[in-house]
């Protein structure tokens, strides 16, 4: 697209291209340039025009854009085929349909605002714009009872993402909220179709507070959550966020097929909830105790006062002495 490609010109630049320039590098007509130009301002960006020196890029909006998202990406699954939409209720909801339709594996669905998105344990995930949002497909030739373990390595993938994008300590906690600080900054939510004997397709739903206003929280969830920014003290680049969660996806995903036990690894040296005193609830019944282990198939074992031990395979888990889950 000559728009991207122009936009791409003006970014790499740091002075001024003249209008003239950006034509024969495109092979179109100056006018064609000057209307590419509208229609990049159209969408939020400030190009400084200079009769005699051309265009200058001064200011983006933060919106994501499919073409910045995709443009050098160079993964082998994750992020082949975007979707890209401006609102939608729930992107798990859109990327279930396409899987059942038969989307490609590794295609991603993200939305800049979600009217119905879709939590953990039936909760809602609020999500105004400025943050991220987004589901993949993935179709591992997987028995059923290792679909947890996919969530695991979806968590790994997006605390590292976080960690090299922001530069902040992202760590685990079980099974798979991200929190920065001691406080929830992403989650996971994972959907699937699946025969008796094995997956069909698992949709990864990920939500990330980035850059959104905490105003837009509910007080209840603003007191155990935090942004990226906030956290960072400045705003983050939600496209290069984006890239290093996709690059990781990719990375993890096919480490995961060929040793479930790297992810398992990796998740171990970045969880904050081993060895911790936690409350463990959900299921109808609520008990304290030591977290010890994950299993093999990325259930939390936990020892009790008394001794004995109990295998937790999905309900909140909060580290003592914090606030409740979100
Ligand atoms: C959690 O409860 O921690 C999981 C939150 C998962 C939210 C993401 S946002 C993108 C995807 N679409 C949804 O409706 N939910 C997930």
């Amino acid at each position: 697209m000559y728009k991207d490609r122009i936009l791409r010109l003006l970014r790499s630049h740091e002075g001024f291209l003249s209008g003239e320039e950006l034509a024969a590098k495109m092979g179109i007509s100056r006018t064609m340039v000057w209307k590419h130009i509208r229609s990049l301002e159209r969408e939020g960006f400030t190009v400084e025009a200079v009769r005699s020196r051309g265009y200058r890029l001064t200011a983006s909006p933060d919106l994501l854009r499919a073409g910045d998202i995709r443009s050098g990406l160079r993964t082998k699954t994750v992020g082949k085929v975007v979707q890209l939409l401006a609102e939608t209720e729930s992107t798990n909801t859109v990327a279930m349909e396409m899987a059942s339709q038969g989307a490609a594996e590794g295609t991603v669905v993200i939305a800049e605002v979600q009217t119905a998105g879709r939590g953990r344990l039936g909760r809602k995930w609020i999500s105004p714009k400025g943050n991220l949002y987004l589901s993949i497909i993935f179709r591992p030739a997987l028995p059923v009872h290792k679909a947890p373990l996919m969530t695991l390595m979806g968590a790994v993938a997006l605390a590292s993402a976080i960690r090299s994008a922001c530069s902040l300590p992202a760590v685990i906690k079980w099974p798979n909220d991200v929190l920065v600080s001691g406080r929830k900054a992403g989650g996971l939510l994972t959907e699937m179709r699946a025969e008796p004997d094995h997956i069909k397709h698992i949709v990864l739903g990920i939500g990330v507070d980035v850059n959104m206003d905490p105003d837009a929280l509910p007080d209840s969830v603003r007191a155990v959550s935090t942004t990226l920014a906030s956290e960072a003290g400045r705003s983050i680049d939600r496209t290069a966020l984006l890239q290093h969660l996709l690059r990781e996806l990719d990375r993890w995903y096919r480490l995961f097929l060929s040793s479930e036990g790297a992810v398992l690894k990796e998740w171990k040296r970045l969880n904050c909830t081993l060895g911790n005193r936690v409350s463990v609830s959900g299921a109808g019944e609520a008990f304290e105790g030591q977290a010890r282990e994950i299993d093999a198939e990325g259930r939390l074992v936990v020892v009790l006062d008394d001794g004995s031990e109990r295998t937790v395979a999905a309900g909140d888990v909060s580290l003592a002495g914090k606030s409740p889950d979100r």
